[in-house]
C-alpha cells in the first residue's frame, strides 16, 4: 500500500479548524482508494514564536523536505504578531525554499453556490508567480523615523522565473480550453512589465495550439467581474496574482471556496497546499469556518501525490453537499457539519 508522508502545519486561527476538517476528508479518502497518509503535525504558529522566538525551527525548512507533501491551514495572529513577522517567517520561506513557483487557484463556481455576479458559467485557473516579483524581499529603509524616511521594496523579476511561470500556464492551457491571459501592466512598468510581455511571446511561440492575449491587471479586475466567462487559464505576477486571485475568491461565492496548491513542478521538492483564506482571528475555534477551500486544498494535494481518483471523490462529495446547500452561506452550517455532509456523499 502508498504511503504520503504529509507535514501538516495547521498555523494560527482557524487554519487550525480547517486543517482538521481537510484531513478527516483526506483520511476519508485514503482509505476508500486505498493509500495511507502519514501525517505528522508541526504546531509553527504565532504562539510558537511567542514561546521560541521564531515561527520555525532554525532547521525547519530541512525537517520538511522530508516530507512528501504539506499542509498548511493559515498564519497570522496579528494580535499578538505583526503580519511582517509572521508571514515572513514560515509560509513565505517555505515557498520560496521549496521552489513552489507555481501558486495555482481554481476559481468557479460549485454546484449550489450563488456567486454575487449575473453569470455563472465560468472556469478559471489563476497560475500565480510564487516565488519572486513585488515579493523577492530586496529593498530596505533608511532614517527611519526621520522626516527625511525611506522605503524601497523592489520587484525582481528574472528570466528563468518569468520564464518557467509563463511555461506552466501555457501547459495548463493547454490541458484546458487552450486560452491563456498574461496578466501585465506595460503601459506603465516599462522594465519588467515589458519585459514579461517580450517572454510571453518568446515562449508562445512554442504553443501554436494556445490563443494568448496580454492584458492590463486594472482591465483584468474589471473583466473578471464583467465577463468571467471570456477567461480560461490566468498567468500573473506575485502582486498581481495575490490580488485577482481575492477577486476570484469573490466571484466564486468567497474565501471559504477558494483552494490553493503552492506547486514545486520538476518535483525537487515538497510542494505545498492552503486554502486562500487567512486565519481570521474573529471566528478562530468557534466551529464556525467554512472549511470548503481546505477540502478542495486536500484534494489538490491528492491529485499532486498521484491520487487523482481520491482527489475527483473529494471533489464530487464537496459538491455533493454543496448541491443541498450544505455550506453555500455564511453561518447556515457548522465547520463540522459541512465536513460531515462531505464525509458522508465521499463514503456513500
Ligand atoms: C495569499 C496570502 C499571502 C500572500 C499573505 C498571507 C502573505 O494573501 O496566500 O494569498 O500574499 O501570498
Ligand atoms: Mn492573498
Amino acid at each position: 500500500m502508498t504511503t504520503h508522508k504529509i507535514a501538516l502545519i495547521p498555523g494560527d486561527g482557524i487554519g487550525v479548524d480547517v486543517t482538521d476538517a481537510a484531513i478527516e476528508i483526506a483520511t476519508a479518502a485514503a482509505r476508500r482508494f486505498g493509500f495511507t497518509l502519514a501525517t505528522e503535525t508541526f504546531p509553527w504558529s504565532c504562539d510558537h514564536y511567542l514561546a521560541t522566538g521564531r515561527m520555525m525551527p532554525e532547521d525547519g525548512i530541512e525537517t520538511l523536505r522530508g516530507f512528501d507533501a504539506i499542509y498548511l491551514g493559515a498564519v497570522g495572529w496579528p494580535a499578538t504578531v505583526p503580519d511582517s513577522v509572521s508571514l515572513h517567517g514560515l509560509l513565505l520561506p517555505i515557498r520560496k525554499a521549496f521552489a513552489q513557483y507555481a501558486n495555482i487557484r481554481p476559481h468557479r463556481l460549485l454546484k449550489g453556490v450563488e456567486g454575487p455576479l449575473r453569470s455563472d458559467g465560468f472556469d478559471i485557473l489563476c497560475i500565480r508567480e510564487n516565488t519572486e516579483g513585488e515579493y523577492s524581499g530586496a529593498g530596505g529603509r533608511v532614517h527611519q523615523g526621520t522626516p527625511g524616511e525611506v522605503a524601497i521594496q523592489t520587484s525582481v523579476f528574472t528570466r528563468m522565473g518569468v520564464e518557467r511561470i509563463l511555461r506552466f500556464g501555457f501547459e495548463q492551457a493547454r490541458a484546458r480550453r487552450g486560452h491563456l491571459t498574461s496578466v501585465t501592466k506595460s503601459n506603465a512598468q516599462q522594465y519588467s512589465m515589458v519585459f514579461w510581455d517580450e517572454v510571453t511571446r518568446e515562449v508562445a511561440a512554442d504553443y501554436p495550439d494556445v490563443s494568448v492575449e496580454p492584458m492590463h491587471i486594472d482591465a483584468m479586475a474589471a473583466r473578471m467581474v464583467m465577463a468571467p466567462e471570456s477567461l480560461d487559464v490566468i498567468v500573473a505576477s506575485n502582486l498581481f496574482g495575490d490580488i485577482l486571485t481575492d477577486l476570484g475568491a469573490a466571484i466564486q461565492g468567497g474565501l471559504g471556496f477558494a483552494a490553493s496548491a503552492n506547486i514545486n513542478p520538476d518535483r525537487s521538492a515538497p510542494s505545498m497546499f492552503e486554502p486562500v483564506h487567512g486565519s481570521a482571528p474573529d471566528i478562530a475555534g468557534k466551529d464556525i469556518a467554512n472549511p470548503i477551500a481546505a477540502i478542495w486544498s486536500a484534494a489538490m494535494m491528492l491529485d499532486h501525490l498521484g491520487e487523482a481518483e481520491a482527489a475527483a471523490a473529494i471533489l464530487a462529495a464537496i459538491e455533493a453537499a454543496t448541491a443541498q446547500g450544505i455550506g453555500t452561506r455564511p453561518g447556515s452550517h457548522s465547520t463540522s457539519a459541512i465536513t460531515q455532509a462531505v464525509k458522508a456523499a465521499l463514503e456513500a
